[in-house]
């Protein structure tokens, strides 16, 4: 078997350890210190992709529509949206580490077809959160996968986005009708509880890492009234 290829290396933000993206013929993994196995690998991303499948569905016969991905990773998620958005749409992908964002315009673009290149990308470098206090009802859709999930990995700060104050403020961000999918690796009953508390009506949908088969991952519908 090949060896891997290291292709670069970078820093979380306050001591939140180190990605690294690596290669073996056309695979990429990019992994994070102090986390056993990978972040993200691109042999399975069929629950990146559920999430802007689901979280979009609402959006598909739409003219036009604006929605935010947080984060860019391997751009599985971002791809998968632009797929089912129409032609008029905004979207916006955020992601912290401006490495990342490099990564998907050079060798990694290729996994996920280089969604970057599509005119209707929009690049936030910094922080999902800061989007999503904007002035309401400003998004048709806001599509998480920043984390392992609501209890955070990759970065210490997420936790507002799960608290009820950050569930909140999204909930507000959200045009009437609008969705909020959240990727996770498992169940919370305890954020479900929250995103209720917030106002959302809540779906738990699982699926396979890969299709039909793999890990078990969970993602949150939760949908705004459409009133
Ligand atoms: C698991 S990956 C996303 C995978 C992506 N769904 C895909 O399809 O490949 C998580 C990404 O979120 C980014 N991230 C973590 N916290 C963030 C935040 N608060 N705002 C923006 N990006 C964040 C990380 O840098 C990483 O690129």
């Amino acid at each position: 078997m090949k060896p891997w290829i290291e292709l670069g290396t970078a820093h979380i933000p306050n001591n939140g350890g180190t990605l690294k993206l690596r290669q073996r013929d056309q695979e990429f993994s990019i992994t994070l210190s102090g986390v056993r196995g990978e972040l993200m690998s691109s042999r399975a991303f069929n629950s990146e992709q559920q999430l802007a499948l689901q979280g979009c569905a609402h959006l598909n016969k739409r003219k036009s529509a604006r929605v935010v991905v947080g984060g860019m990773g391997m751009g599985y998620t971002l791809a998968a949206a632009l797929e089912v958005l129409p032609s008029c749409a905004e979207v916006i992908v955020a992601d912290l580490i401006p490495e990342v964002v490099e990564w998907n315009r050079g060798a990694l673009g290729d996994c996920a077809g280089r969604p970057l290149d599509d005119s209707r990308c929009v690049v936030h470098i910094g922080d999902v959160g800061d989007l999503l206090v904007k002035p309401e009802c400003s998004y048709d859709a806001v599509l998480l996968d920043v984390d392992n999930g609501p209890e955070g990995l990759t970065h210490s700060d997420n936790s507002w986005l799960y608290s009820i104050d950050g569930t909140s403020c999204i909930y507000s961000s959200l045009t009437p009708g609008g969705i909020l999918a959240v990727w996770s690796a498992g169940p919370d009953n305890m954020y479900v509880n929250r995103l209720r508390k917030a106002g959302f009506q809540v779906e738990v949908a699982t699926v396979r890492e890969r299709p039909g088969k793999g890990a078990r991952h969970t993602i949150f519908l939760a949908k705004k009234s459409a009133r």
